[in-house]
């Protein structure tokens, strides 16, 4: 096949998107694909057409690659391309509305409130309400963003306005969210619309306090357990539940679900990433080679399910 590998773009995960587009090219060279690889901008919509390619990959993360914005763009010229669509897109990428739809469906969140950010002058009485309704410590972040960036967890209440401000950089809605202490675990999802399977769990030990930017992508910056070690009905759950979060929001051929376990053992789902990272410290990719799927293999996988 003819396939365009779209990655890098403008979001502030762009430097991830570089490490997953450079592996993704690779993956689909090794096996035998005839490999376009496009540092994306909108304007090279023209220039992806006269390709001629069968189908899109797209290696973006963030905001107008993982939020719906591509996909439609695509959607539009009659591009085909791997993975989920506009609107489950959009949605997982909103964690404020992703919340809302799955705890209507049984499914744990932590408790939030969002607030606008787009006017300074509010932030004094966001910062009050703030105070009026989470104790400490909590999680003030962006409600569009990814891979941590704009987060911060606040400890002492001194925190709050830098968390707002913080936050307030990359979106113009924040999330603040009840902090939930735990063991942090994620499941990868895959497979054609309505038959999806959860892959291993995966439970994640940051070298720093909690899974930010450098743990996530420094080499050793975190140890990766998979299978996770859980008894099987929680294991059993969070799969379950990994699949409905997936299927709720629409998403298809692939996407990862981060939860944290709290005391009582239960998983409290954070997010659903519908373009996960795939670079040499991605979690979705060490998940696959424990059902023995190598990296090629993977993204082949997500190749045929686009394409059938
Ligand atoms: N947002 C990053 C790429 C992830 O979820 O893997
Ligand atoms: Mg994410």
């Amino acid at each position: 096949m003819k396939i365009a590998v779209l990655y890098g773009g403008t979001s502030g995960e762009r430097e991830v998107s570089l490490s997953t587009g450079k592996g993704i090219i690779q993956a689909l060279k090794n096996k035998g694909h005839d490999v376009v690889g496009i540092d994306f901008s909108p304007e090279k919509i023209s220039e992806i057409l006269k390709l001629d390619v069968d189908m899109v990959f797209i290696g973006l993360h963030g905001r107008f690659g993982e939020d719906g914005r591509i996909q439609g763009l695509l959607d539009m010229v009659g591009l085909p391309y791997v993975g989920s669509g506009v609107l489950a897109s959009a949605l997982a990428m909103d964690k404020a509305k992703s919340k809302q739809i799955f705890s209507s469906n049984g499914i744990l969140t932590a408790r939030s409130e969002s607030y606008d950010v787009t006017k300074r002058e509010t932030f004094d009485s966001i910062q009050k309400h703030i105070e009026a309704t989470f104790n400490l410590p909590f999680v003030i972040k962006p409600n569009q963003e990814g891979s941590t960036l704009g987060l911060t967890i606040v400890k002492e209440a001194s925190q709050i306005r830098k968390g707002i401000e913080t936050a307030a950089q990359s979106d113009s809605t924040i999330l603040v969210e009840e902090y939930i202490g735990g063991r942090e675990v994620t499941v990868p999802v895959v497979g054609q619309k309505g038959k999806e399977q959860a892959l291993p769990v995966i439970e994640i030990i940051p070298k720093n306090d909690y899974y930010d930017f450098d743990s996530k992508y420094k080499p050793g910056g975190s140890e990766h357990i998979v299978p996770a070690h859980l008894d099987l009905s929680l294991t059993e759950r969070l799969k379950e539940e990994a699949v409905l979060a997936h299927q709720l929001l629409g998403c298809e051929v692939y996407s990862r679900v981060d939860f944290i376990i709290n005391e009582n053992n239960e998983p409290i789902i954070l997010e659903v990433n519908t373009l996960p990272g795939m670079t040499p410290t991605s979690l979705f990719p060490d998940s696959a080679q424990e059902v023995g799927w190598s990296y090629d293999d993977l993204i082949q996988k997500f190749v045929e399910l686009s394409s059938s």
